[in-house]
């Protein structure tokens, strides 16, 4: 054990479990490459201000290298008793170089140290995840333009019920708007959060001639943080990336579950590749979703993460305090559990077989043409209120004798309203209906192929 970087006014050794419970290297050593980055540049700015001499400069870059190397090759001993990332590259540094090393610590604290490790890490696992979000949006896009060259049709749900009939392409497309807006949440974050707080120092700034906007550009910044406390204090960024990641997991949770339910023996409308799924150790003929499973339920920890760090922050006085040590595990967990989920389904989507026979056959149950029915009448002048209440009446008739809308009787549409013939409950197929629904935004071919055209301008322009 050597002594403490911080351990000037301390009498006493710290005690064991305190070590153990206040250290964070278990898991701030991820941060290794961004800490190191972030000195190089402040010795690097050190010497152009003239606070070092160029010697000491070349000492301590040189040694930071080589402490970067030895972690890269797996040769770095991580030591708890120098407790996180920072303390244990400043004394492996020392180690290498001696004394000198003690200098690159001018006008620092590890406030604005960790703050600027954690905000490049943030920035790049956002933008890491926007391209990701963003490959799994091409996947779904060439999905829909795969099945909407045949026009498969899919049940549309609401209430879990069978609603309208609409076009499988029209629901790959859902989708694909919500992971372009996942995608641009991703991208908003990283652009809000390009900013250095390294210069902040502890908390108040420091009386040292630093070049703030020197070292933000270094490190790839669009600038410096425009006030100290909140470059040290604040951790909205990490709480704007957990957030685009709770409401990314949403998505994929909910796309989960719709594959989950549309691979059962009931619903029979797709098989998952087998690449993709796992059996059971007892029962021979299970295949399940467990990649779908997961994805739902990492849902959960993905939302705890936001909670998680959200809580932390809402009780901390400005501006540094340790609690604020939490809020990396949770990003770290975050950015890894998407990273995957979104990987599988890019992979797994493509080899997902659509029965598309099961989900016309589905998309004709459940008197989905109903509102056709309505729509027709009303097209003849009967106020639609009242063509709801007619057809209301006749799904009544059919449902209670288990019949569909076209297998009642000519007499019985007849009597039901004038305008009505087996012959119009014969046309009202759900080929037709989703052909109807032209309107903008709608589940017509046409329009679904205008969406898959601008979706696909859109992909290729940013
Ligand atoms: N390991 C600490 C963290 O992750 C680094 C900053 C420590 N600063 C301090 N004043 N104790 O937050």
């Amino acid at each position: 054990q050597d002594k403490k970087l911080w351990g000037g006014r301390f009498a006493e050794a710290t005690d064991g479990l305190v070590e153990l419970f206040n250290a964070s290297v278990g898991f701030d050593q991820r941060l290794a490459e961004q800490d190191i980055r972030g000195s190089l540049a402040h010795v690097a700015m050190l010497g152009a201000q003239g606070i070092l001499t160029a010697e000491e400069v070349e000492q301590i870059t040189g040694g930071l290298n080589d402490v970067l190397a030895d972690i890269r090759a797996g040769n770095f001993e991580w030591r708890l008793d120098r407790e996180d990332v920072h303390m244990n590259v400043e004394a492996a540094l020392r180690d290498r170089i001696g004394p000198v090393a003690g200098k690159l610590h001018t006008a620092r604290s590890r406030n604005d140290q960790v703050a600027v490790d954690f905000r490049l890490f943030t920035k790049e696992a956002a933008l890491d995840l926007a391209e990701k979000t963003r490959a799994l949006r091409a996947v779904m896009l060439a999905e829909a333009e795969k099945h909407v060259q045949t026009e498969v049709i899919l049940p549309g749900y609401t209430h879990l019920q069978v609603a309208q009939p609409i076009l499988l392409a029209h629901w790959f497309m859902a989708y694909v708007a919500m992971l372009e807006r996942d995608e641009g949440r991703f991208r908003d974050a990283a652009a809000r959060m390009d900013e250095s707080p390294l210069g902040s120092s502890a908390l108040a700034g420091t009386p040292w001639p630093l070049d703030r906007h020197a070292t933000a550009k270094a490190l790839g910044f669009a600038r410096p943080t425009a006030n100290s406390l909140d470059g040290v204090g604040s951790r909205d960024f990490a709480l704007e990336f957990l957030s685009a990641c709770a409401i990314l997991a949403a998505h994929l949770s909910r796309l989960s579950e719709e594959l989950i339910l549309y691979s059962t023996f009931e619903f029979g409308f797709l098989t998952l590749p087998d690449s993709h799924t796992t059996g059971s150790s007892i029962m021979p003929q299970k295949k399940n979703p467990d990649v779908s499973e997961l994805a739902r339920g990492k849902a959960g920890r993905v939302f705890g993460n936001l909670m998680g760090l959200l809580t932390v922050v809402k009780g901390t006085p400005l501006a540094y305090n340790k609690d604020l040590q939490e809020d990396k595990e949770g990003v770290f967990d975050s950015y890894d559990t998407l990273s995957i989920v979104l990987r599988l389904y890019a992979e797994m989507l493509p080899k997902t077989v659509w029965h598309a026979e099961t989900t016309k056959a589905a998309a004709a149950r459940g008197y989905s043409t109903a509102t056709d029915v309505a729509d027709f009448l009303a097209r003849g002048g009967v106020p639609f209120r009242e063509a709801h209440e007619v057809v209301g009446g006749l799904v009544g008739l059919a449902s209670r004798s288990n019949r569909q809308l076209w297998e009642l009787t000519d007499a019985e549409l007849r009597a039901a309203h004038p305008l009505l013939s087996a012959e119009v409950a014969g046309s009202l197929t759900v080929e037709e209906s989703v052909r109807s629904r032209q309107s903008f935004g709608g589940t017509a071919p046409e329009r679904v192929r205008e969406a898959i055209e601008a979706a696909k301008a859109s992909l290729s322009r940013q």
